[in-house]
């Protein structure tokens, strides 16, 4: 089979400079991680990037809160998530900042660009004003009464008892958040990029890709209610870039989000240069460029950013890999509720590559909420990494380093048994294209749970008491080994620690298409016991250290 390769470019959101990742961030690193690392073992050139999301009124509130620069505060905050993904073996090329030049330039392009194809407006409009800290307040900072149901404390955007959507003017005695006072209404100039001019071109793109229907379908209903004019100004004060011809105007920071995903790329560029930037962004590109989301930003993603690149004559995402919300043990992650885990907690107490695969077995290609249950969790990695995957390499080796000097049998005794393994990897291979991780996971462990009953069921210990059968165990023994091999090649994009470990174990390097041919009369090195089963005082110090407030099941 010819296989072509292909160039790719893949992204994350990118996190806000505000606060600590948590589990619940993790889930998309590690679901486009465990693609990349997939598409990179199947011989394609990936370019996998993140960054930090820098700007905006909540970041700039939040370092006045603690009394530091934003810039200070941004740059503390991208290192610690740079070091969190790192940890959490995200495989990332660059994780960057949209606080860079390299994205105010591309920022100042592509706006005049647009500008110059007629695609920005101007208006006047009317806002809410805190005339005591002086400053426009966006719908999160303004709490009132929900002009529909009456609830309280609804936010400016849209009421959470009743559903309903509105501005922040339709508030019924509306506060801001920020000082406590009653806003005043205030008019400004503000820019509009004509999302409406880009129906068209919006809804072809929609159809003839590959989009998840759950997403295509939420996409048609926008059409149906008809796109809206995209206000892309916010008055001073902001954090964020300065629009070039305007005084005191700052783009929204959605607007230099997406293009942080270019502007970290032209990083990269600039650090490899082997890389072409164009390559990757001008219209008649032939590389892929894919952006995993969560549910919350596919307007974002599937509207405004398509439209934005076609306004400016720039290539349009190949597609958008979107996917549900983490609970923990069923509650939403919420940091003041007592219902979140920090990375950095989790990685205090248990290996990251656990948290893997447990999202790996609830990972699909659709959009439903994924839920964290911690007991489950604990089940689930000692049931199947532990006894199932672990298992069958020490228990299959310790036979073949005390009587053969750790080299495996010169031929297979079952060769049946191992090409049904390694067929396998066809159907598994699929699963992984298609983000059907859950299946994937589930195959492959039918396969080892194949494997360990292979070897229960041959029961070598028994057959090396007699002395004329010591080699027929040995096979048996290298067997098992073999197919501890197989195993641990499909869960390399999965467990990136466990498959370094099991390179160093098994003397080789783990990749999808040598198993075809097995490690025969080969040197293995001795396993030892590096990763541990989950005890439960792990997750109780977890939680403790977190204050979780939810039930242990
Ligand atoms: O929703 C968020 O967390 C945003 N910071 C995601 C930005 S993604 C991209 F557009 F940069
Ligand atoms: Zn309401």
């Amino acid at each position: 089979m010819i296989m072509t390769i292909k160039k790719m470019l893949v992204t994350c959101a990118l996190p806000y400079a505000n606060g600590s990742l948590h589990v619940g961030h993790m889930l998309e690193h590690i679901q486009a991680d465990i693609w990349v690392r997939y598409q990179r073992m199947q011989g394609n050139h990936v370019y996998f990037i993140c960054a930090d999301d820098a700007h905006g009124t909540a970041i700039m509130l939040k370092s006045q809160q603690l009394n530091i620069l934003p810039e200070k505060m941004i740059t503390q905050i991208q290192k610690e998530h740079k070091q969190d993904c790192y940890k959490f073996g995200i495989s990332y090329n660059n994780y960057y900042s949209t606080h860079s030049e390299e994205t105010r330039v591309l920022l100042h392009d592509i706006y005049f660009r647009l500008k110059k194809n007629g695609f920005i407006k101007s208006k006047f409009i009317s806002q809410l004003y805190d005339a005591e800290k002086n400053i426009f307040l966006p719908d999160r900072f303004v709490k009132g009464i929900c002009p529909k149901c009456k609830a309280f404390e609804q936010y400016g955007d849209n009421c959470e008892i009743c559903g309903a959507i509105y501005t922040s003017l339709d508030l019924i005695n509306p506060k801001s958040v920020i000082s406590g006072t009653s806003p005043i209404i205030r008019k400004s100039e503000h820019l509009f990029f004509d999302l409406p001019a880009f129906t068209d071109i919006l809804r072809i793109w929609i159809r003839s890709g590959s989009i998840q229907k759950e997403v295509a379908n939420k996409v048609e209903e926008w059409f149906k209610l008809g796109l809206k004019q995209w206000d892309i100004s916010r008055d001073a004060p902001y954090f964020g870039f300065k629009i070039p011809d305007t005084s005191e105007k700052y783009f929204y920071v959605w607007m230099d989000a997406t293009i942080g995903y270019m502007g970290t790329f032209k990083n990269l560029c600039k650090k490899n240069k082997n890389i072409s930037f164009k390559d990757f962004w001008s219209t008649n590109s032939k590389t892929d460029l894919y952006h995993f989301i969560g549910k919350d930003i596919i307007y974002f993603h599937s509207l405004f950013w398509p439209a934005v690149l076609s306004g400016s004559q720039l290539r349009k995402p190949t597609n958008i890999f979107v996917h549900g919300h983490v609970t923990l043990n069923g509650s939403k992650i919420s940091k003041s509720k007592g219902t979140c885990i920090n990375v950095n907690t989790y990685l205090s107490y248990l290996n990251p590559d656990y948290l893997r695969y447990y999202y790996a077995t609830k990972l699909s290609s659709h959009i439903n909420d994924i839920d964290l249950n911690l007991t489950d969790f604990t089940t689930k990695v000692n049931a199947d990494i532990i006894n199932k995957i672990l298992n069958l390499a020490s228990r299959n080796s310790g036979f073949i380093h005390q009587y053969y000097n750790g080299r495996l049998s010169k031929k297979l005794i079952h060769p049946v048994l191992y090409n049904m393994f390694v067929e396998s990897r066809h159907s598994i291979g699929e699963l992984f294209q298609k983000r059907d991780f859950n299946y994937a996971m589930r195959k492959i462990m039918k396969l080892a749970d194949t494997a360990n009953r292979y070897i229960n069921n041959n029961a070598p210990w028994h057959i090396a008491k007699e002395t004329t059968r010591i080699q027929e165990a040995f096979s048996i023994y290298s067997m098992g080994i073999q197919l501890f091999r197989v195993l641990m090649t499909y869960l390399k994009p999965v467990l990136p620690k466990l498959a370094k470990y099991s390179e160093h174990f098994l003397n080789t390097r783990l990749t999808w298409n040598s198993i075809s041919v097995p490690l025969l009369d080969h040197r293995i090195n001795k396993f030892k016991i590096i990763f541990y089963r989950i005890h439960p005082d792990q997750i109780s110090s977890i939680m403790h250290e977190s204050q979780l407030h939810i039930s242990k099941t």
